[in-house]
């Protein structure tokens, strides 16, 4: 791809592209919204520095790309539905996306990516890593590849999003939280490559199989896409944002800043469902 407009500076040969040229808190021409659109496409996850985003940029960013998802389990600020808090600080007992996951991959249509802008920032540490589920399943063996072809597998937000938000949702005894059956290995509708589309947070089984055979072979797949080869880390500063492609990545909030503050806000851009 030939970019005109925005500079792009890949971080690794397989996942994660810095960009310079744009300035996200204005509305983006049609040439500069394609070109980060090919980006992503390109890099998976990229990213930007020096952005001062208020929610309503982030979401008009954010609605370049689709429909805005509301998050299933966690409000947003007062008028802001699609706007998720993403904040650690001293008083945190948790924090959100500690193990690999692709974002509510327990939904019907899984979102399509998120754009996460962190204002504040630890002066050490909070880094995220992203690993790209295209060329983890790249790297599988073809007798793998042929295993996995046309299993699907048990997605469930119930074990990750049940009580576990008491500072924000004083009960959610009557919420009900997505479950879905999705394939193992997604093709990207876009790039058309072949992803695995398993994860740690939110996979609970692989249909079909036995019970012990499912939980290896997912304990062997959630270990092959923690490989180091498939990654990039990011480190944050303030006013950095980082637009992932959840079809194509897993990614993994580190959380080794306690008792520091780190806190931003994502937009989440819906998805579809994956074949
Ligand atoms: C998330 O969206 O899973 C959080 C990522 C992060 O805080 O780096």
């Amino acid at each position: 791809m030939q970019y005109e407009v925005i500079k792009v500076n890949p971080m690794t040969a397989r996942i994660g592209a810095e960009i310079e040229g744009v300035d996200l808190t204005k509305p983006l021409d049609n040439r500069t919204s394609h070109e980060v659109h090919e980006a992503l496409k390109e890099h998976c996850v990229i990213f930007f520095r020096d952005q001062e985003l208020d929610h309503d940029s982030h979401k008009a960013f954010g609605r370049l790309f689709g429909e805005l998802h509301v998050h299933p389990a966690i409000p947003g600020p007062e008028g802001h539905p699609e706007i998720l808090p993403i904040h650690a600080d001293k008083t945190s007992t948790y924090i959100a996306g500690e193990r690999w996951h692709s974002d509510v991959s327990c939904d019907e249509e899984p979102p399509l990516g998120s754009i996460l802008h962190l204002h504040t920032v630890p002066e050490f540490g909070g880094d995220t890593l992203f690993s790209n589920m295209c060329a983890a399943y790249d790297a599988l063996s073809d007798r793998m590849k042929a295993y996995l072809d046309g299993l699907t597998a048990r997605h469930d937000g119930e074990q990750q999003y049940r009580g576990r938000y008491k500072d924000m949702v004083s009960d959610d005894s009557r919420m009900v939280y997505p479950s879905a059956d999705h394939p193992v290995v997604r093709t990207h509708p876009e790039t058309g490559r072949k992803a695995l589309f398993v994860n740690p947070i939110f996979t609970m089984r692989i249909n079909d199989v036995p019970r012990l055979e499912s939980e290896s072979i997912l304990r062997m797949l959630h270990e092959h896409c923690a490989n180091a080869d498939f990654h990039v880390r990011f480190r944050w500063k303030p006013n950095s944002v980082a637009f992932w492609d959840n079809r194509a990545v897993q990614h993994l909030a580190i959380w080794d800043y306690f008792p520091n503050t780190r806190s931003g806000y994502r937009v989440t851009v819906k998805g579809d469902r994956p074949v």
